[in-house]
C-alpha cells in the first residue's frame, strides 16, 4: 500500500478499501503518513465523499488508534451527551449531575473550547479549585460514587490519537467542513471513552458550526448510525442555534447560570433542553427516573456539589468576576426580535474567553451577560448586553462584534417563539 494512491483513489472518487482505511489512518497515527499527504485526503474527501461504509471503518480505525475504555463492570448504566457546540451552551453543567441524580453514570471526556463556543473544561476551571485532569482510576472512583457519578474531565492523549493529529490539521487546511471527517472525528472520541448510550445535541443556525438544517440532519443521522455500528446506543436532537442559549456566554457566566438552573431557577431555554436531554439520557440507560423531579427537589444540585468536589472544586467558592464592565443600551422602545447568536459569541472571545490557536489562556470572568431575549419588549435606555472582561483594550473589538447583534423593531402584536428543539433522530 501507499499514501499516493489512496490520495489518487479518492480524488478520482472511487472507494477506499478497508484495508486501505486501516493502513493510512495507522501509518498517518505512527507519523509514516505524512500531514501533507493527510491534508491532501482529507480534501479528496471533502469533495468526493465517504460512503457509509467507509465512515464507519474509517471510524473504527480512529478509535483503534488509541485506547477504548470499558465501564461495563460499573453498578450503574454509562450514559453521554456530546454537543456540535454553541453560544451560550453550558448544559452539560446542569446536566450531568441531574442524569447521576437518576441513577446513571456520566462520563464526558471533553476537550476545550476553540474559536467561538465556549470549551465546557474552560467554563469548570473558572471554579476554585476545579481540575480537568484526572487519571484512569480516579474517573472510576468518581463515577462508583453514588453522591457524584458524574465525571467532565480531559481526554486523555491515547483517547483516539488519530482524531488529535487529523483535527489539527483540518484545522489548516480547510477540511473542517465535511460531513464524514467531522461524524467520524465525534464518534471516534465519544464511542472511545467508553460509554454505553449517547444523546447527540446537534446545533442548527447563525451561532453553529452548522448552518443549515439539511447539513445538519445529515450529520445527526450519519452520528446516530455509526454510534449503533459501534454497539452504542444513540439518539440526536437538533436544536437551534440562531439565538445564544440562556443570558451569558462566557466561562464563569455560565456557570453561575447553571447553578441557577440547578437551584431551581435560570432561564427557560436553558431548563427546557436540559430537561429534554436529560429525558432522553434516562430513556437511553434504561432507568425509571424523571429528570423534572430530581432538578426540582435539589438532588441534582446535591450531586453537582459532589461532582465539583471530587475533581477538587470548592461549590461555595466565590466565582471570578470581571475587572471591566460595559454596557450597551436600547437606543428605541420596541421588541428585541433578534440576538445574534454569532455576534454575540465572537463578542465573548474577543473579550478573552475563548481562545485562537490551541494552549492560548481563557479569562475565566469574561464574557457577555444578554439582559434581553427575543420577544422581550424594551424600553429605551434599558440594558441590553453587558461585556465582562480583564482587558480593558478588549472591549472595543467586543463593541464592534456586538454592533449589529440586537434588533428591536416597533412592537407589531404577538412574536411567535422559535422552537428550540426541532427534530428527534433515532437509528
Ligand atoms: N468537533 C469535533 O470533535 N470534530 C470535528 O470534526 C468537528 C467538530
Amino acid at each position: 500500500m501507499d499514501a499516493v494512491s489512496i490520495i489518487t483513489t479518492k480524488r478520482d472518487g472511487g472507494e477506499l478499501s478497508d484495508a486501505q482505511i486501516d493502513w493510512v489512518v495507522d501509518g498517518f497515527t505512527r507519523g509514516e503518513v505524512a500531514d501533507e499527504q493527510m491534508s491532501a485526503l482529507a480534501m479528496a474527501v471533502l469533495l468526493r465523499g465517504m460512503s457509509r461504509r467507509e465512515t464507519a471503518r474509517w471510524t473504527q480505525a480512529m478509535i483503534d488508534s488509541g485506547t477504548r475504555l470499558d465501564f461495563t463492570d460499573l453498578p450503574r448504566p454509562t450514559v453521554d451527551k456530546h454537543s456540535t457546540g454553541g453560544v451560550g451552551d453550558k448544559i452539560t453543567l446542569p446536566l450531568a449531575p441531574l442524569v447521576a441524580a437518576c441513577g446513571a453514570a456520566v462520563p464526558q471526556l471533553s476537550g476545550r473550547g476553540l474559536g467561538h463556543t465556549g470549551g465546557t473544561l474552560d467554563k469548570l476551571e473558572s471554579i476554585p479549585g476545579w481540575r480537568a485532569d484526572l487519571d484512569r482510576t480516579r474517573i472510576r472512583e468518581i463515577l462508583s460514587d453514588p453522591a457524584a457519578g458524574a465525571v467532565v474531565c480531559a481526554a486523555g492523549a491515547d483517547l483516539a490519537p488519530a482524531d488529535k493529529r487529523l483535527y489539527a490539521l483540518r484545522d489548516v487546511t480547510g477540511t473542517v467542513e465535511s460531513i464524514p471527517l467531522i461524524a467520524s472525528s465525534i464518534m471516534s472520541k465519544k464511542i472511545a471513552e467508553g460509554t454505553a448510550a449517547l444523546v447527540l445535541d446537534v446545533k442548527v443556525g447563525v451561532g453553529a458550526f452548522l448552518k443549515s438544517r439539511a447539513q445538519a440532519h445529515e450529520l445527526a443521522t450519519t452520528m446516530v448510525e455509526l454510534g449503533a455500528d459501534e454497539g452504542v446506543r444513540t439518539v440526536a436532537l437538533l436544536t437551534a442555534m440562531d439565538t445564544p442559549l440562556g443570558r451569558t456566554a462566557g466561562n464563569a457566566l455560565e456557570v453561575a447560570e447553571s447553578v441557577e438552573v440547578l437551584a431551581g431557577g435560570g432561564p427557560a431555554d436553558v431548563v427546557e433542553l436540559t430537561v429534554a436531554l436529560a429525558q432522553e439520557m434516562v430513556a437511553l440507560a434504561g432507568l425509571d427516573a424523571d429528570p423534572a423531579a430530581a432538578l426540582a427537589d435539589g438532588r441534582a444540585m446535591d450531586h453537582w456539589r459532589a461532582m465539583v468536589r471530587a475533581q477538587g472544586g470548592n461549590p461555595g467558592a466565590p466565582l471570578p468576576r470581571a475587572r471591566h464592565t460595559e454596557t450597551i443600551r436600547a437606543d428605541r422602545d420596541g421588541v428585541l426580535t433578534r440576538l445574534d447568536a454569532l455576534s454575540v459569541g465572537v463578542a465573548a472571545w474577543r473579550l478573552g474567553a475563548g481562545r485562537a490557536k490551541q494552549g492560548d489562556p481563557v479569562q475565566a470572568a469574561a464574557g457577555v451577560e444578554m439582559h434581553a431575549k427575543p420577544g422581550d419588549t424594551i424600553v429605551a435606555g434599558q440594558p441590553l448586553l453587558t461585556l465582562h472582561t480583564d482587558t480593558p483594550a478588549a472591549i472595543p473589538g467586543g463593541l464592534t462584534a456586538l454592533a449589529d447583534a440586537c434588533t428591536v423593531e416597533p412592537s407589531s402584536g404577538e412574536l411567535c417563539p422559535q422552537p428550540l428543539i426541532l427534530e428527534r433522530i433515532e437509528p
